[in-house]
């Protein structure tokens, strides 16, 4: 981490001609202005915080709800003190917080409730710029969405990845491990006390899971696409250096505020094509893709699913991190971090070089030089890791609006394939059918699971690496094809279609699949077939009765009737787009 604060610091920082958005409230010389400036001195502020100098809003996820998260007052400190070296006013506040492990149903289903809190949080205050502390999976996208939609000057500071996962002197990874360990339980290959022992050491410091699961892959795309600092994505959450960067970004927003740098200036269609390769490149999360679809439709950018598919696909996956591989974002870091990806993109003319970013810097600026440490953690472009990378999109009469695959997290042997599809039309059937002994299954079949989109769980839950039969796990069997319109866990690995669009739900043709109808799943040819006739659809369609919704009032009800399917970030339909931060109107 520069300790110069990586800031645009050879060039004269011109403050902008437009008056501060905060003097609004605090530059009033009248009773207002006696509101707005005498409430906020009981903290013992002098009169000159109110002078006109950029008042800054650290907008935090701390809570005791979202353990990855649980060091993030300590990070608002190091913020906090940064944007006083740079003569800003910080002024921290509470939005909500997603706890991926704890929230039930699922935390995506409030990803777009708290996007809300935070654009609103942003609009409705005095605040100049803005400063993001997210960590724990969908705090990344919720901050980065209200912000884009917001469109003050903003940056986003990541907490970090914990320090590698630790048993019986075995490295372990968040998530990865989780699974392994649980399906070596239910085959009766460890004890239950061994079971216990290694939950102890997997989580042994703060900071979200260190594998490049969906956490880690946020924070990657942070820092791909600009809004963050260079070596955002990898420090560990304990490391000093976190710290550093906290407060360097504490100083840099600042004077982002005085350039008027915002989040529409850096979240360009070039940038998000960088994420995107990126994406591919570190072998990151499926979630990434609902996430960045809804971020670009804050800002206005036309991204698709396509996108994902033609930018990614000549990209070599080049670290070797769980839950693909054998290291941990620790060792990501160490090695080089993300930079060294970034420049070994640039290098073949994989990257927009000239995309801006939160420092002032292109991105190419910040990362022509950056070195590899190690070739093990970060391969070279001509020998990868691995050479199918990037994020698969198949479409098809199953999946007319698109589904994804993960090809570096499949079985090279079941990409392509034709099985017989064992059906489960809710997650509690399917569930009881992978322990049931008499289910009519075997390793060549495609488990087939519907209803847990975004309508259908509600929330698209993560439940799409469905557990394999217990009596096929005694036999051996590791993998098998699984389809659904879910999410995965970006901890989590398998042959695994993902995201079908339309969902079951909704009324797509997954709603319509039966026990023993042949699908074919052929990821060459970017291909997944129903060997069903159309006129058998048609008769099926015909008879088909949608379910009832999950909710009839409250958030879920709006949720259910305005979320957006996943081939369109399963935002809000009235969210999609910004109105920018005029100043609200008087109060009094
Ligand atoms: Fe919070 Fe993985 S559960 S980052």
């Amino acid at each position: 981490m520069s300790d110069d604060g990586s800031t645009n610091d050879n060039k004269k920082t011109l403050r902008s001609q437009k008056p501060l958005r905060s003097q609004a409230w605090f530059g009033r010389q009248d009773k207002m202005g006696f509101y707005y400036r005498s409430f906020l001195k009981n903290s013992g502020q002098p009169q000159d915080r109110f002078d006109g100098r950029p008042v800054i809003g650290i907008c935090n996820t701390w809570s005791e709800l979202t353990p990855c998260n649980i060091h993030f007052r300590d990070l608002a400190e190091h913020v906090r003190r940064g944007v006083l070296d740079a003569g800003g006013y910080p002024l921290e506040f509470p939005v909500s917080s997603l706890g991926e492990v704890t929230m039930r149903p699922t935390a995506m289903l409030y990803r777009n409730l708290a996007s809300m809190d935070v654009e609103e949080a942003i609009r409705a205050h005095p605040l100049d710029g803005v400063v993001l502390l997210m960590g724990c999976d969908k705090t990344t996208p919720a901050l980065l969405m209200g912000a884009a939609s917001a469109d003050l000057p903003a940056i986003g500071v990541s907490g970090g990845p914990q320090l590698r996962g630790n048993y019986r002197g075995q490295i372990i990874g968040s998530g990865t491990n989780i699974i392994s360990m649980s399906e070596q339980l239910r085959a009766g290959e460890i004890t239950m006390a061994e079971f216990h022992e290694a939950e102890a050491g997997m989580n042994r410091s703060s900071g979200s899971c260190m594998t490049m699961g969906t956490a880690s892959t946020m924070a990657s795309m942070v820092e791909a696409l600009g809004i963050g600092l260079p070596e955002n994505a990898a420090i560990p959450a304990v490391d000093a250096r976190r710290n550093l960067l906290a407060r360097m970004a504490g100083r840099r927003i600042v004077d982002m505020v005085n350039e008027d740098l915002k989040p529409s200036d850096i979240l360009t269609r070039e940038a998000f094509e960088n994420a995107i390769r990126a994406l591919a490149a570190i072998g990151g999360s499926t979630n990434a893709v609902v996430h960045l679809l809804a971020i670009a439709g804050r800002v206005g950018v036309e991204l698709n699913l396509a996108d994902f598919d033609r930018l990614g696909r000549d990209i070599h996956c080049l670290v070797d991190l769980m839950p693909s591989g054998r290291f941990l974002m620790e060792d990501f870091y160490y090695a080089g971090g993300l930079p060294a990806v970034l420049r070994a993109l640039g290098e073949r003319g994989l990257l927009n070089k000239d995309a801006v970013t939160a420092n002032g810097r292109t991105i190419w600026e910040n990362v022509a030089t950056a070195p590899n440490w190690n070739a093990e953690v970060i391969t070279p472009f001509e020998t990868p890791f691995k050479p199918e990378a990037g994020i698969a999109i198949l479409t098809g009469n199953l999946a007319p609006d698109g589904a994804v695959i993960k090809p570096s997290a499949a079985s090279p042997e079941l990409m392509q394939h034709t099985g017989r599809a064992v059906v489960f039309e809710s997650v509690e059937e399917m569930h009881h059918g992978v322990n049931d002994e008499t289910l009519d299954i075997d390793a060549s079949c495609i488990m087939v699971l519907k209803h847990c989109g975004p309508k259908g769980y509600p929330g698209m839950a993560e439940v799409g690496n469905m557990p394999l039969p217990a009596k096929l796990l005694r036999e051996g069997v590791r993998d098998m094809i699984r389809i659904s319109d879910a999410r995965m866990s970006g901890t989590a690995y398998g042959t695994v279609v993902l995201h079908v669009a339309p969902e079951a739900t909704a009324g797509g043709p997954l709603a319509l699949v039966q026990n023993g109808d042949l699908i074919t799943l052929d990821v060459p040819a970017r291909s997944l077939h129903l060997h069903v006739s159309e006129e058998e659809m048609a008769a099926r369609r015909a008879a088909w009765v949608a379910p009832e919704p999950h909710a009839t009032r409250g958030y879920q009800r709006l949720y259910i009737d305005h979320v957006l399917q996943a081939d369109r970030g399963a935002d809000f339909d009235f969210l999609v787009g910004r109105s920018g931060s005029p100043v609200p109107r008087d109060n009094h």
